[in-house]
């Protein structure tokens, strides 16, 4: 996947570098570094990929989680957020470390939507159409919702995000957006 290198003479970009390592409040420079660059999502290894910074190595991940009972999903979703994928390769090689077979480690990728398997840039703004968000009319959130979104967004149907008294409910990353209507949902798409 390419991208523009970011330029560090450039005072967005800078700070887009900043942000990524830590030493500035980073939301802000989320969304001014979208507008430089509008494939950019929430996602360590795309930022870290454009700033050309060394990701971890799966073994390095296996390391962090290889004493818990259950390693697998821990390393996971930690492959996922770091790389943005977990690919036939990858899966082969997690296999190898945590001494599994390739088909222990693609069942339990394929079973999963969170994990994807290949890189798709796009930032992803799950919404809740369970039954409790249905009943306050999700539904007929999800037009206005599938336009504002275009090609730019990942709209992801997930059953309950823990909020069933406050729906319609989305989330975009870790945030939770609540009571949404059709305007509220085309904001929050947009904005994210
Ligand atoms: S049913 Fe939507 S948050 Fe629980």
């Amino acid at each position: 996947m390419h991208y523009a290198k970011p330029n560090p003479e450039n005072s967005i970009d800078r700070a887009m570098l900043n942000a990524i390592k830590g030493s500035v409040e980073k939301k802000p420079i989320e969304v001014e570094a979208r507008k430089r660059h509008p494939l950019l999502v929430n996602n360590s290894g795309f930022l870290k990929e454009m700033a050309g910074q060394q990701l971890k190595s799966i073994a390095d991940i296996v390391a962090l989680h290889i004493r818990k009972l259950g390693p697998l999903l821990p390393v996971l979703h930690d492959v996922q957020a770091e790389f943005g994928f977990i690919d036939a390769a990858k899966e082969s090689e997690i296999a190898q470390v945590l001494n599994l077979s390739r088909a222990e480690v693609h069942g339990v990728v394929s079973f999963y939507h969170d994990f994807l398997s290949a890189p798709d840039p796009r930032p992803e703004v799950q919404i809740c159409r369970a039954e409790a968000c249905k009943a306050r009319g999700v539904e007929g959130l999800m037009a206005a919702g599938e336009a504002a979104a275009g090609k730019r967004v990942r709209l992801k149907t997930v059953y309950c995000l823990g909020l069933c008294s406050a729906g319609p409910v989305a989330r975009v990353g870790n945030q939770l957006h609540i009571r949404l209507d059709a305007d509220r949902l085309t904001q929050v798409i947009e904005q994210s």
